[in-house]
């Protein structure tokens, strides 16, 4: 049932071309770059009048949420709260019938997310779930619920849960851009074809890769402390991608603001303690402060393995290893940023002997808080 893949992740990674198609069909008109929730019985009515929206959620699923943050602020223009579900339950929220309070969820069991759920409903909230297991409890108990098609996820280990929860939240922000009026025609048009050829992208990152990132696993899956550096639509990517190599490789990675890097983390930095650095040429000023950043740590001899785009001479001098990516647009760069680093703690486990699939002490649905 692995498909001839020694591991589930493996082939859950393999199956994230698959996963965002199956997410995207017929949600997605790419001639006219028009959205179409109907399935999940969402229209213009229910985001009329929104003035927050809160987003909820736990480990990788709280991950997709802070992209959420990024892009719904920026194309939808509405102020936007990521909660993790744990610290939401348990606070004062500021809630009314004119938030929008989304819960995301692979397993939609997971409980600290229910009990959120519960609460944004009695305090009036209009709830929107974003689940891949159909039924589920989360499914059930919200106002609406938009599926992610990522298929049975077996793997303990998120990874195509997480990247069609990224396509649900780029589907979201075409529909709210235009609803509002901030995204333009023309560039939902361009961002809805980039929608549609992304599966195959991503395909093709995987192939490219793969290789690549297994060959570096070999020179860094002994050491004991990574630290994950990311800025703006990429920093949670940051995150998810220290969260994926602590969960399965048991190292300890930590992920970073990167301007918070003199705030106190570039204390760690020494030769034995690498560093992931996200830094796409598209990033603009962002891509320019990682540059910096970057320096900095290479100053401090920290090894440097640096993600950006193909081609990027400038960056691939700096860091110590370079692995290139296709050009892609920052709304759509999370999802493409991800696949790498799946694969390099994937690697990195693999070579440490650890159980990939079953990693210790964790569940795959976490129905006790
Ligand atoms: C990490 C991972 C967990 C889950 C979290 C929420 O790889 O899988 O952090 O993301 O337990 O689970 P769901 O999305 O089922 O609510």
């Amino acid at each position: 049932e692995k498909a001839g893949f020694p591991h589930f992740m493996l082939k859950e990674i393999y199956e994230q071309p698959e996963a965002i198609r199956d997410t995207l069909r017929g949600r997605l008109n790419p001639e006219t770059g028009e959205v179409d929730l109907s399935d999940a019985e969402l229209s213009p009515e229910f985001f009329e009048g929104l003035e927050r929206i809160f987003i909820v959620a736990c480990g990788t699923s709280y991950h997709a949420g802070l992209v959420g943050k990024y892009l719904f602020e920026k194309w939808a223009g509405i102020p936007v709260e990521v909660d993790l579900a744990s610290e939401f339950r348990y606070r004062d929220v500021l809630i009314n019938d004119r938030t929008l309070a989304i819960f995301i969820s692979q397993s939609g069991e997971t409980a600290d997310t229910l009990a959120g759920l519960r609460l944004a409903k009695e305090l009036s909230a209009r709830v929107l779930a974003i689940c891949n297991v159909l039924g589920s409890t989360i499914a059930r108990e919200a106002h609406r619920v938009i599926y992610t098609h990522a298929g049975p996820e077996i793997g303990v280990a998120s990874t195509k849960a997480f990247t069609s929860q990224l396509t649900i939240f780029l589907l979201l922000t075409l529909y709210m851009g235009r609803l509002t009026g901030r995204l333009t025609l023309e560039r939902a048009m361009e961002l809805s074809g980039e929608l549609v050829e992304l599966p195959e992208k991503v395909n093709l990152v995987i192939k490219a890769v793969h290789p690549v990132l297994k060959e570096l696993s070999e020179k860094y899956f002994r050491q004991e402390d990574f630290l994950y550096l990311g800025r703006n639509i990429l920093y949670p990517v940051a995150l998810e991608g220290a969260l994926k190599l602590k969960e399965i490789s048991y190292i300890h990675a930590e992920g970073y603001a990167a301007g918070e890097m003199k705030h106190g983390p570039i204390a760690l930095i020494e030769e034995n303690v690498p560093t992931v650095a996200l830094a796409p040429k598209e990033g603009g000023i962002t891509y320019e402060k990682m540059l910096s950043n970057i320096e900095e740590v290479r100053s401090r001899r920290g090894p440097v393995i640096g993600f950006g785009t193909e081609g990027d001479a400038h960056l691939a001098n700096l860091v110590t290893d370079f692995v290139g990516l296709p050009e892609v647009s920052w709304e759509v760069s999370p999802i493409l940023y991800t696949v790498p680093l799946q694969l390099l703690a994937y690697e990195i486990a693999v070579k440490r002997g650890c159980d990939v699939d079953q990693p210790r002490n964790l569940a795959k649905s976490v129905t006790v808080e």
